[in-house]
Parts: C-alpha cells; sequence; structure tokens
C-alpha cells in the first residue's frame, strides 16, 4: 500500500523549494548560483579536454586501436615536415558549441553501444562495415561543406602559384562551389575502403 504521508512531504519539499529564502540574501544565492554555474562550464571543458585526445579517441574502444589508430599514424596528417598533426576531433567532431556537445554525446553513446555488440571487433567485420562507415563520414562532411579540414586549411590563404597545375584547376572549382574538399580528398587520414561487391548488410549501427 502507498505512503499516505508521501504526496504531503513531496507537496512540502516543492513548496520549500520554490519559497523565497529568508535565510540567505539574494546576493548570496546569487553567488551560489554562479558558482554552481561555473563549475559546470569548468566540468564540461574538462571532460571534452579528456574524451578529445587521441589516446582517448584511438585505445578506448579496441577496434579503433586496433584498424583505424595504426591507419591514421601512417598518414601525412600525423607526422609531416612542418609537425602539424591533425587529431581525431580536428576532423571528426565539430569545432563551435553547442554542435560538439550533440555531436558527442550522440557519438559516445551509438558508439559505445556498437563497441559493445561487436559490430567492427574483427578484421572481417571491419572490411565489411568500412564502406558503411566511410559513407556516414562522407555525408557528414559533404553536409558541411567540409567545414572540419577548412578549420585548418583555409582557402582563402591558398597561394594557387605554389600548387601543382591540376591542383589549382581542381581547386578553382572549390572557390566555385561546384565540389568540396571530401568529393576530391578521401583516405587523407586511413586507407581509401574499396567499393563493396555485393550489396553491404548493414548492422544498422545508427
Ligand atoms: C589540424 C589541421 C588539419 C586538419 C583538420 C586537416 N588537415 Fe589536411 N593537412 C594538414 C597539414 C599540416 C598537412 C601537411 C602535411 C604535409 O606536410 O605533408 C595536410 C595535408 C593535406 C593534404 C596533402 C597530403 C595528403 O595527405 O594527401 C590533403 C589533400 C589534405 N591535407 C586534405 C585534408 C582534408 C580533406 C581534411 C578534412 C577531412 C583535412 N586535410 C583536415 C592539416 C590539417
Ligand atoms: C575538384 C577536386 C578538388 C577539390 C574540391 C579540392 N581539391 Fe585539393 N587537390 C585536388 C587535386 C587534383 C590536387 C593535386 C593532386 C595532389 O596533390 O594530390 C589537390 C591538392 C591538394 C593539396 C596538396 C597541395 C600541394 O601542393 O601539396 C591540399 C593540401 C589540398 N588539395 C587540400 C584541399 C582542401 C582543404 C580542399 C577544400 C577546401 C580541397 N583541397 C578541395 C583536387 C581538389
Ligand atoms: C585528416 C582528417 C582525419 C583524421 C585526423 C582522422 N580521420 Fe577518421 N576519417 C576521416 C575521413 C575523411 C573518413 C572517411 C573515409 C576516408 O575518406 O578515409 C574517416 C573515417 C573514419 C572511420 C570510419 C572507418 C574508415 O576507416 O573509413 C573511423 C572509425 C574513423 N575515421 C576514426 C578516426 C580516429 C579514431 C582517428 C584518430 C586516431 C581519426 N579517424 C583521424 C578523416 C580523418
Amino acid at each position: 500500500m502507498a505512503d499516505p504521508e508521501s504526496p504531503g512531504r513531496i507537496r512540502q519539499a516543492l513548496s520549500w523549494l520554490f519559497s523565497p529564502s529568508a535565510r540567505w540574501s539574494i546576493f548570496a544565492l546569487l553567488l551560489a548560483g554562479l558558482g554552481v554555474g561555473a563549475a559546470m562550464v569548468v566540468g564540461t571543458q574538462v571532460a571534452v579536454a579528456m574524451t578529445g585526445t587521441d589516446e582517448f579517441c584511438g585505445t578506448a574502444c579496441h577496434s579503433h586501436a586496433k584498424f583505424v589508430m595504426p591507419e591514421h599514424q601512417q598518414s601525412a596528417h600525423y607526422a609531416n615536415r612542418t609537425g602539424v598533426r591533425a587529431m581525431c576531433v580536428d576532423c571528426h567532431v565539430p569545432h563551435t558549441y553547442p554542435a560538439k556537445l550533440i555531436y558527442k554525446a550522440r557519438a559516445g553513446i551509438t558508439d559505445a553501444l556498437a563497441e559493445m555488440r561487436g559490430v567492427i571487433s574483427s578484421q572481417e567485420k571491419f572490411d565489411q562495415e568500412r564502406w558503411r562507415l566511410a559513407n556516414l563520414v562522407w555525408d557528414e562532411m559533404r553536409d558541411n561543406n567540409s567545414a572540419n579540414c577548412r578549420t585548418c586549411h583555409d582557402p582563402a590563404a591558398w597561394d594557387l602559384k605554389k600548387q601543382s597545375e591540376d591542383a589549382t584547376k581542381q581547386h578553382k572549382k572549390f572557390s566555385a562551389g561546384k565540389a568540396t574538399c571530401i568529393d576530391c580528398h578521401t583516405g587523407v587520414a586511413h586507407k581509401e575502403p574499396e567499393v563493396p561487391k555485393a550489396p553491404v548488410k548493414a548492422a544498422a549501427l545508427r
């Protein structure tokens, strides 16, 4: 049987919560509110930083450590002449708020669930799935005009004279809005996946 007193207690607690404070000054309450707000902002930043390293993205999940990270480490985006490194998050996660937090929350949930289900836990499964996964990334990048690439590569700062004839010709298509980076530059941090011979059996990840 339900406790006959409980609705009364809940109502009491609610009325306490919403009644004006007799004990604390407005200033003290404001200060406490600011303190809680600041702690939340700092906490979010710390969490974003901790879950945004190559170490975290590359090793928290076994399948990333086994198949994805080694390829990134072989690419020009990991080690190069000038020592500018593109980390996983530089290419894969939005750079602006609140899009960054929404993306991280969604990817955190779907990727963790998929990892637990072992969607890409073996080389065979990875080979089977990577065409579909790559297409998810390409779609995102096409949709946002390769925004993440352009946080580092700014076409306004291109010295086309210093690029090859082929690059110059093709890059004019970018400024004309006819193509975006990812339309031409796939496989810049990973092995370019092959077009599957048979239709892909999707494991319904997202
Ligand atoms: C964190 C900065 C950063 C981001 C983000 C980034 N790049 Fe790069 N990229 C570089 C640097 C630095 C080099 C030069 C490497 C070298 O010296 O060879 C480079 C080289 C390249 C090259 C020439 C070498 C190669 O691998 O073919 C291409 C093409 C390229 N990037 C395309 C892209 C595309 C497409 C994206 C988005 C998916 C992207 N980059 C995102 C910094 C970045
Ligand atoms: C229409 C196709 C096309 C588009 C769109 C395009 N590129 Fe390129 N890009 C090329 C070609 C072709 C080359 C020359 C071949 C090569 O060096 O691999 C090239 C070369 C490059 C290089 C190497 C330049 C050098 O001299 O070493 C970088 C870096 C690069 N592109 C980045 C980008 C970025 C970033 C974008 C989007 C802002 C972009 N490209 C859009 C076709 C394209
Ligand atoms: C320079 C940009 C760039 C960096 C850095 C980068 N990626 Fe990617 N990633 C891409 C692109 C573009 C694709 C789509 C497939 C392709 O073109 O290679 C992709 C695809 C993927 C895929 C789908 C499977 C596949 O291989 O296509 C996974 C998983 C992934 N990346 C994880 C990571 C992780 C983890 C890191 C860091 C260890 C990382 N990426 C670093 C640009 C990048």
